[in-house]
């Protein structure tokens, strides 16, 4: 409460996205919601980023694809999703009976087959599309469309294009300058951003002497990555002007505060998940609480003020 008695508002606004506060959930780590709602009122968050989806179903990459590290985990899943007909058939209803915003995040293995899912996507019950360009290529190479500014630029023109719902961009911390993509997609028309996705890594089982996943390399994520996500939000924040969702590592509301001081606009919680269900919740409580401690009256005023 302020000195009215006001309690502060948590609203933001990404891209057009409204949302009644700034937590919601990362990618990958929230099934489709239906998953997580024995456990917590999914309709107190601000919105819900459900799993990656591709206009085929795919199984994944082979086992083992999930490694804990010292401090988060390596994960391979490889997009395993039953693909965008089977989404609008058996989530998207599901979607439409929540109260919160829920945003579908997108991958492809070509330009033309983002298109075609953020087409098909473009209904009610969708409130929003988060391009998720870590993707490999397939046409170049298997070169991840997030690593070159033009081709993460060209997917999000095609993404734009196609779709009628707000269109969130999601960077890749694997490259030299995340600037310089972030640039390059608000130019291709990009609503809003969100970063980081993982962090290319590997772990070697020394008794067996091989690499442990499956795959070979995963992503990480956990509270490993954090100084690295919240470095690449106040770089970006500084480099365009269009609203972030920062993630990467986020556990409690004291590392969420710290992406929104950053820079970002909206947070999201992704491997904390595992942890504690129940996380998403007690960070818009912290949130809340630390206005109210803090006198201060929106949290709009909070957004980027480390910069200050
Ligand atoms: C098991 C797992 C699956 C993921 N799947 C996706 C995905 O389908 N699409 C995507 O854009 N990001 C995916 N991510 C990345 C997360 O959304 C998030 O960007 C990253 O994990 C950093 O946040 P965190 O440290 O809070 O987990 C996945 C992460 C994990 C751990």
């Amino acid at each position: 409460m302020n000195n009215l008695g006001n309690k502060p508002s948590l609203a933001v606004n990404i891209g057009g996205i409204g949302m009644q506060n700034p937590v919601t959930t990362a990618s990958g780590t929230f099934g489709f919601g239906q998953e997580y709602s024995p456990y917590i009122d999914i309709n107190r968050l601000g919105a819900i980023v459900v799993k990656g989806t591709t206009l085929r179903p795919r199984q994944g990459n082979v086992t083992p694809r999930i490694v804990e590290t010292p401090a988060g985990i390596l994960n391979s899943i490889g997009l395993q999703n039953p693909g965008v007909d089977y989404v609008l058939e058996h989530y998207v209803p599901y979607f439409k009976s929540l109260q919160v915003p829920v945003i579908v995040n997108i991958s492809g293995d070509t330009v033309e087959d983002y298109g075609k899912v953020a087409e098909k996507l473009s209904v009610a019950g969708v409130a929003g599309l988060e391009v998720n360009i870590s993707c490999p290529n397939v046409k170049k190479g298997g070169m991840a469309f997030g690593s070159d500014p033009t081709m993460a630029a060209e997917v999000t023109a095609v993404v734009k294009a196609a779709a009628n719902v707000p269109v969130i961009v999601k960077l890749s911390p694997n490259v030299t300058d995340i600037t310089k993509v972030a640039e390059a997609v608000a130019v291709a028309g990009a609503d809003a951003l969100s970063l980081i996705n993982t962090l290319l890594g590997m772990s070697i089982d020394i008794k067996t002497r091989r690499p442990v996943l499956g795959n070979i390399m995963g992503g990480l994520s956990g509270p490993a990555v954090k100084p690295v996500a919240v470095r690449a939000v106040w770089q970006v924040y500084n480099a365009v002007k269009l609203p972030i969702i920062g993630m990467g590592g986020i556990s409690n509301a004291d590392d969420a505060l710290e992406f929104i001081l950053a820079g970002a606009s909206a947070v999201a919680v992704g491997t904390a998940n595992f942890v504690n269900p129940r996380a998403t919740l007690e960070i818009i409580d912290g949130i809340e609480r630390y206005l109210v401690e803090n006198g201060i009256d929106d949290i709009s005023d909070l957004v980027g003020a480390a910069h200050k």
